[in-house]
C-alpha cells in the first residue's frame, strides 16, 4: 500500500494505474466499518486499483463546529486501509488541497443544499461538493463509493456529477449498523454510554415510520415522531419524508420515500435514514 500526501506524489502513483479501473472512497478518517463496507464494495466490483482519501475538510465545517475535534487517528486508518487491500492512501495537508488559501471559486449545492442537514448548516454541502469535485479531479475514478446514511450527500454528489459532467460512476453503499440498529458513524465515538444508549432512538424512530409507510406521509411522521417525543436524552432536530428519487415531496406518483431524521444527544448531532417502499399494495 502506497501512502501519499502531495498531489505531485499522487499523480505518480496515480500513472501506474492509468487505462484502467480505479475505484475511490473519500474520508474525513476515524474509519469505521462502515468505511470498510464501502472499500469491501469497491473491491467486489471488481477495481483494478483501490485509491482512500483520509482529509478532515475544514470546508464543510461551520465555524461552532467540531473541526478542530474530529478524531484523526491515522495510525488506526492506515492499518485499516492495509487491511483492506486498499493500493493508495491519500493523506494531504490543508495547504495541500487548498494551496491558494481559502477558495473564492467554489461548488454551490442549489436548493437541495439549504434544507435538511444544509438548514442548520449553512456551508456545508458546498464544501462537501467542493472537496469532492476536488478530489474527482485528482484521483480520476471510474467510480467513487458513498454511504447512504448521508442520503442528502450522496443525493447532492450524484446532482453535482450530472449537472457539471464529471466521468465518473457514482455507487451508494448501504448503512452499517451495530446489532441495536444504531448507524455506524464516526461521531457516535462522542457519545457516552448513557447517550449511546438513548441515541438508539433514532434508528427505531424511523423503523416505526417505515412500519406505517402504506398508511400515508402524515402517518410515517407520526409514528416516527412518536418515539422521538418520547425517547430521554433526544432533542429531535428534524424527520422528512422525500421521494427518494428526487428529495422533492412525496406524491401519488412516488415509489420508494425515503424517511430522513435528525437527532441531538447531548452536543452530538446524527442523522440516519430509511428506504420506504410507498407503492399502493395491489387489490386482493
Ligand atoms: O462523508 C464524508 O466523510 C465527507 O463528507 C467526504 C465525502 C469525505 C468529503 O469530505
Amino acid at each position: 500500500m502506497k501512502i501519499v500526501s502531495t498531489r505531485a506524489e499522487l499523480e505518480r502513483a496515480r500513472t501506474e494505474h492509468e487505462g484502467r479501473q480505479v475505484a475511490f472512497v473519500p474520508t474525513m478518517g476515524a474509519l469505521h466499518r462502515g468505511h470498510g463496507q464501502l472499500m469491501a464494495r469497491a473491491h467486489q466490483d471488481g477495481s483494478a486499483a483501490l485509491y482512500v482519501s483520509i482529509f478532515v475538510n475544514p470546508m464543510q465545517f461551520g465555524p461552532a463546529e467540531d473541526l478542530d475535534t474530529y478524531p484523526r487517528p491515522i495510525e488506526a486508518d492506515l492499518a485499516m486501509c492495509a487491511a483492506h487491500d486498499v493500493d493508495v492512501v491519500f493523506t494531504p495537508t490543508v495547504e495541500q488541497m487548498y494551496a491558494g488559501g481559502a477558495p473564492t471559486v467554489t461548488v454551490s449545492a442549489g436548493p437541495l443544499g439549504g434544507v435538511l442537514e444544509g438548514g442548520t448548516r449553512p456551508a456545508h454541502f458546498d464544501g462537501v461538493l467542493t472537496v469532492v469535485a476536488k478530489f474527482l479531479h485528482l484521483v480520476r475514478p471510474t467510480a467513487a463509493y458513498f454511504g447512504q446514511k448521508d442520503a442528502q450527500q450522496l443525493a447532492l454528489v450524484r446532482r453535482m456529477v450530472r449537472d457539471l459532467d464529471f466521468a465518473v460512476e457514482i455507487v451508494g453503499v448501504p448503512t452499517v449498523r451495530d446489532d441495536d440498529g444504531l448507524a455506524l458513524s464516526t461521531r457516535n465515538t462522542y457519545l457516552d454510554p448513557v447517550q449511546r444508549q438513548q441515541a438508539v432512538a433514532l434508528s427505531r424512530a424511523l423503523a416505526a415510520g417505515r412500519a406505517a409507510g402504506r398508511n400515508g406521509e402524515q402517518a410515517v411522521l407520526e409514528a416516527a415522531g412518536a418515539v422521538l417525543a418520547d425517547a430521554p436524552g433526544v432533542h429531535p432536530g428534524y424527520l422528512e419524508l422525500v421521494d427518494a428519487d428526487t428529495f422533492g415531496p412525496v406524491d401519488d406518483q412516488t415509489t420508494y420515500g425515503l424517511l430522513l431524521g435528525q437527532i441531538w444527544v447531548g452536543g452530538t448531532r446524527l442523522i440516519d435514514n430509511v428506504t420506504l417502499d410507498l407503492r399502493v399494495p395491489a387489490e386482493r
